[in-house]
């Protein structure tokens, strides 16, 4: 079926194409921005020691609160690990509304979190909630504190295991007067006004959380090495030799066990190449950039992750509805029209959602596209032929995420040794992208097959699991550690 409106698709396509030869030199990029980011800080890749240094192995055990802070909802949990890799978690989520997240004082955001955890407590532990109230008020015995893993999914720099300042809001975030603070003290103190009976006792990126969860759980004797998210942005963390952490001589930072020689670090990904000296640059891309609230920033994430490829879309698709010499939604059907009070119109208002389904709606005439192009968009009567159109570009962009994406995957593993060394190489991951998007993971793979230090051999040696419920039960570990830390300096002041 060859048509103008195909061909242009096709042609706007192969700007979406990412090459072996640029996996590759991408790959030999991220390990140069790698160690830089060990070494010294303010680099691109932030590499953020988490002072989390060994991973679950499946038998801690104790009843734990998390809260989770990072895309559009906000979660608060408690979860018993039952000390045999199985866990219980009770939770509850809201939508944090919108003026808090980009327009309300730091205060204003933290106050609202600090009555959740109210709110949750008084539903689902009002015994213990209770109980602390009455001795709070009688100024009796000793406060019995739940310890709390705060996950907080956003670029920190931190100073200990529940301590850290944020070095910038990513994601639509952005509450100038949190930067530069420390977002633990920030919750701790709106739970104290509240006289709530939490100590925040750990500060847990999201793929820290993910990693730790899927460490507990996941199946046989190998503790996990990478976590990852693909979602609405992307980071990935993982293990690292504590000798390689340079810079750790020059951060000023709490005390942290180093008898396992290792520590889990952030990278903080989303920020690979801010610079561009390798990543591919279409002209979509330099606009969704030029307009987003932190251009020059995030470079990676905004090719990468959820938030960001519904925009790339709707701006290919603009592009070819707005062309004079393209027939794009214009005729095969007289009354095909884009309303002015369309999606399409508005920055943002393609959701990944939409790409996830055009690129697996294998129907004859694609029906299910045509509904979505109507509920989402207004958009109706569109013809087979366009909605092919669609799926090609929408193929291209979802392709390439996925091939980027293996690029700090391969870069990490050739880095550590990690495919010579071992056998199998665990990585947990989440996120809508990797979880949703059709054979994310497999176009992922083909990438890192095609990287000659990976190869056929080595990309067979790395078992990918999803790791639901990171920010949980990633954050429950966490604070499992810090308090267990904690105790043991306890006793050794005892001493
Ligand atoms: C944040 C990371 C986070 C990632 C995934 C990025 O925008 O900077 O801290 O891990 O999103 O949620």
């Amino acid at each position: 079926m060859s048509s103008a409106v195909l061909e242009e698709a096709e042609q706007i396509a192969r700007e979406f194409e990412y090459p072996a030869a640029e996996v590759e030199r991408g790959v030999r990029e991220y390990i140069r921005e790698m160690d830089e980011g060990l070494r010294q800080e303010g680099t691109t890749l932030s590499q953020i020691p988490t002072y989390v240094t060994s991973v679950p192995n499946g038998t801690e055990k104790g009843l734990y609160l998390a809260v989770d802070l990072g895309g559009t909802n906000f979660r608060v949990c408690s979860i018993d690990l039952h000390g045999d890799t199985t866990f219980s978690l009770t939770q509850s989520k809201m939508l944090i509304p919108r003026e808090l997240m980009a327009s309300g004082s730091s205060k204003d955001l933290f106050h609202f979190l600090a009555r959740q955890i109210e709110a949750f407590l008084r539903i689902h532990h009002n015994e213990h909630f209770e109980a602390h109230e009455r001795r709070r008020l009688q100024g009796t015995a000793e406060e019995e504190l739940f310890d709390l893993g705060f996950t907080f999914s956003f670029p920190v720099r931190q100073m200990g295991i529940n301590k850290g300042t944020l070095i910038r809001w990513t994601k639509g975030f952005n509450i100038p007067d949190a930067v530069g603070h420390d977002v633990c003290a920030l919750l701790q103190s709106a739970l104290d006004e509240l006289g709530l009976p939490v100590r925040v006792a750990a500060l847990v990126n999201d793929t820290v959380g993910t990693l730790m969860a899927r460490s507990y759980t996941s199946p046989g004797e190998t503790g996990t090495f990478l976590g990852a998210i693909f979602g609405t942005g992307t980071n990935g963390a993982y293990v690292e030799k504590l000798d390689k952490i340079t810079k750790l001589a020059t951060i000023e930072h709490s005390d942290y066990d180093k008898s396992t020689g290792e520590m889990i670090v952030n990278a903080e990904w989303g920020s690979f190449d801010n610079h561009l000296s390798v990543l591919p640059n279409t002209h979509y891309d330099q606009q969704l950039d030029a307009e987003s609230n932190n251009p020059g920033w995030q470079m990676f994430e905004k090719r990468v992750s959820g938030m960001f490829l519904g925009e790339i879309l709707r701006r290919v698709l603009l592009h070819m509805y707005v062309n004079d010499f393209s027939d794009f939604l214009k005729v095969g059907a007289s009354d095909v029209v884009v309303p002015e009070n369309s999606n399409l119109y508005r920055q943002w208002g393609v959701d990944t959602s939409f790409l996830s389904l055009a690129e697996s709606d294998k129907s004859p005439n694609m029906e299910q596209t045509k509904t979505a192009l109507k509920d989402h968009f207004k958009i109706e009567n569109v013809s087979d032929r366009d909605c092919q159109a669609i799926k090609i570009v929408v193929h291209a962009i979802g392709k390439r995420a996925a091939r980027l994406s293996a690029v700090p995957l391969a870069a990490v593993l050739i880095s550590t040794n990690k495919l010579q060394s071992e056998d199998l190489v665990d990585i947990g991951v989440d996120g809508s992208l990797v979880e949703f998007y059709p054979n994310f993971e497999g176009y992922l793979r083909d990438a890192l097959r095609e990287v000659p230090e990976v190869g056929v051999a080595g990309e067979k040696k790395i078992r990918i699991g999803i790791s639901k419920d990171g920010s949980g039960v990633g954050a429950a570990l966490i604070a499992l550690v810090a308090s267990k830390e904690k105790a043991k300096v306890k006793a050794q002041q005892a001493l």
